[in-house]
């Protein structure tokens, strides 16, 4: 038996989150988009709004159906309008603090049946289902960026998630065109363990003179037909994003291998996020 999941809140307006609000509505689901304030959640909006717009340009939708899609899309600053939602994605910062707190409240908050998912890329899901009263509803739903053209999504069980819960996860991934992947809850799931090394094996290039960014990057596009260099993806992940993935497989697993480069620290300490910031291994003007 699986739920029908009608209304979901998706909790951060950012990349992430609007992405996954994108996708969700246009699977037909009314969807909140929610964040701190009324600037962020209706940038997220508006980020929504163009990709939906290029697709009308390039024949993909109608207007119409831009129109449907943005309609059934609303904006939220409080996580009170949570309270007759079935579903909430939380998409915020990865901090496990703020992860934490969105939880407890969201677990007050909404109805007994509702399905709490995160989609972080790497806490554990496992802890932050034990904030919660309801652990058996807690999930993660790990979307790729940019969430409207990647199809992965991975589905990750905590230790205590009931296979019902499970199941409508991964129907609703399907639902919005995505593949869903399941994997079990440790660092880094499956996706970043094994990326995150590669982009932290590359920075070590970098940090010992073995190549440019340049450099690099070429040989992983050319040799091995990577869409893009792991220091492009880099800068375009965030490269706090990395460091903070890195630390938790180091913490995790508590191996020397997942040790991150401390080029990537120094980047980070020099405010160097990557293409968000303007400047990481490349800089964007
Ligand atoms: N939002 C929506 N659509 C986008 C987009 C965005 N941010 N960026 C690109 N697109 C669309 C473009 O409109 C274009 O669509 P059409 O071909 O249908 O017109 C299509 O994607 C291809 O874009 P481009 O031609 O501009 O460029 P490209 O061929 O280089 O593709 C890319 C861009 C899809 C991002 C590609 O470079 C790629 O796949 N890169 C790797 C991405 C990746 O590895 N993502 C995972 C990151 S890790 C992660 O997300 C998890 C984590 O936990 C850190």
């Amino acid at each position: 038996m699986t739920q029908n999941v009608q209304k979901l809140i998706v909790i951060g307006a950012g990349q992430m989150g609007s992405g996954i609000a994108q996708v969700a509505a246009e699977a037909g689901l009314r969807v909140l988009l929610n964040d701190i304030s009324e600037a962020y959640a209706a940038k997220g909006l508006n980020r929504i709004r163009a990709n939906l717009e290029r697709n009308v340009s390039k024949g993909r939708l109608t207007e119409a159906e831009m129109d449907a899609v943005l309609g059934r899309i609303s904006l939220s600053t409080t996580l009170n309008d949570a309270a007759d939602c079935d579903m909430a994605i939380e998409a915020a910062t990865e901090n496990l603090d703020i992860k934490l707190q969105v939880f407890r409240t969201l677990d007050e908050t909404m109805p007994a049946h509702a399905i709490l998912a995160s989609n972080t890329s790497s806490l554990p899901i496992t802890e932050i289902a034990a904030v919660t009263k309801r652990p058996a509803q807690v999930i993660g739903m790990h979307f790729m960026n940019p969430v409207p053209v990647m199809k992965l999504v991975e589905v990750i069980r905590g230790l205590a998630t009931s296979d019902e819960v499970y199941q409508t996860v991964y129907e609703l991934a399907v639902k919005m065109g995505k593949t869903a992947v399941e994997v079990n809850d440790f660092p880094g799931f499956v996706s970043n363990r094994v990326l995150m090394p590669m982009i932290n094996e590359a920075i070590y290039c970098v940090y010992e003179g073995v190549a440019t960014p340049e450099a690099i990057d070429e040989v992983m596009k050319l040799g091995m037909n990577h869409p893009m260099g792991p220091l492009t993806l880099a800068d375009f992940i965030g490269l706090d994003t990395c460091l903070a993935i890195m630390e938790v497989l180091y913490e995790g697993f508590g191996d020397s291998k997942y040790r991150p480069c401390p080029l990537l620290r120094k980047y980070v300490k020099a405010g160097w996020l990557g293409k968000k910031s303007g400047r990481g291994f490349y800089q964007y003007d």
